[in-house]
């Protein structure tokens, strides 16, 4: 593994490469002292030209926990502002000697795009509607927690899937894993061509809870919404928003996630957000780790790693 660009490039055995490293950084996290050396010496960029809150933080706290270090760039306040390219950006912080950079982009290619043209290894931390690869890792790695195997899981992935990055990144590394993936949503908010990626369709909420071990329930993206896909929020809320009524009428056991951030009240209510069955913060908690193991990993294929 040179980069990690999208899940579409992996094979299962790199995902689940990934998946036990992360096993070992989760226990390695939890101790006393958090910090091991694996990537002493080594400097990595996090490059955020659009907004985050879990993926900057989890990934700056992955690159501290492994010894690296780390320059936080962020396109607000930066010479992006007077008119510098996305090229120019990279090329002048990697002529400061720097190895690896984690990049978030409104473009979708944007890290592919760079990986034709630096030396650098890349690390996609979300590509506008494409990819978001370390969610879906994460995601897999919380969901494997929670049932013990992907093999034969039915997983639901609802609301806005024809604006995410976490969708398609799911879609991927679930089918690869072994699981059953229903998508559920407005008829506007699902590609038409989505079921080529083998994943079912269901329109009806409630059926597709009855249906699925975990729900992945999705924020409406409303910035990259320039047309209106349903006539209003709270109508989205009614048809497609998860509430403690709708889960006590299903009466079944089923793990709620979220990649956040939430619009408590929209895709999921404050009390299913926050209730025993949802695993929403160990997402967040094991984020950490799993970017551990993705930096350890592609460090580890340049032999860089410290023992
Ligand atoms: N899940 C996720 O990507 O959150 P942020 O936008 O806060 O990084």
């Amino acid at each position: 593994m040179r980069h990690l660009l999208g899940i579409k490039y992996l094979a299962v055995e790199e995902i689940e490469d990934i998946l036990n490293v992360a096993d070992n950084f989760k226990e390695v996290i939890n101790r006393p002292i958090k910090k091991v050396p694996s990537l002493r010496d080594i400097t990595i960029a996090n490059l955020f030209f659009e907004n985050s809150t879990r993926t900057r933080i989890s990934f700056e706290l992955a690159e501290k926990r492994l010894s690296a270090d780390v320059i936080n760039f962020s396109s607000s306040g930066s010479s992006v502002k007077k008119g510098e390219t996305l090229l120019d950006t990279v090329n002048n912080i990697l002529a400061m000697k720097v190895d690896m950079i984690v990049i978030r982009h409104a473009t979708p290619g944007a890290p592919v795009f760079l990986s034709k043209r630096i030396d650098a290894q890349i690390v996609n931390a979300g590509d506008g509607t494409n990819e978001h690869p370390t969610q879906a890792l994460l995601d897999c790695f919380s969901l494997r927690e929670k049932l013990g195997t992907l093999k034969g899981a039915n997983i639901a992935i609802v609301g806005d899937i024809l604006h995410s990055r976490v969708a398609l990144s799911n879609i991927f590394a679930l089918k690869k894993l072994g699981a059953n993936v229903r998508l559920c949503g407005p008829v506007a908010l699902i590609p038409r061509y989505i079921t080529e990626l083998g994943v079912e369709i269901d329109y009806n909420l409630e059926s597709t809870l009855q249906w699925c071990d975990a729900a992945n329930m999705l924020r409406i993206q409303l910035e990259r919404q320039n047309i209106k896909y349903f006539p209003s929020l709270r109508e989205y809320a009614m048809q497609y928003g998860l509430t403690l009524p709708l889960l006590e009428k299903i009466n079944k056991n089923i793990v709620i996630m979220h990649p956040g951030p939430i619009n408590r009240g929209v895709e999921i209510t404050s009390e299913v957000a926050d209730c025993g069955q949802s695993i929403i913060l160990n997402q967040v908690e094991n984020g950490v780790a799993v970017r551990m193991a993705v930096l350890y990993v592609l460090a580890n294929s340049r032999g860089i790693v410290k023992r």
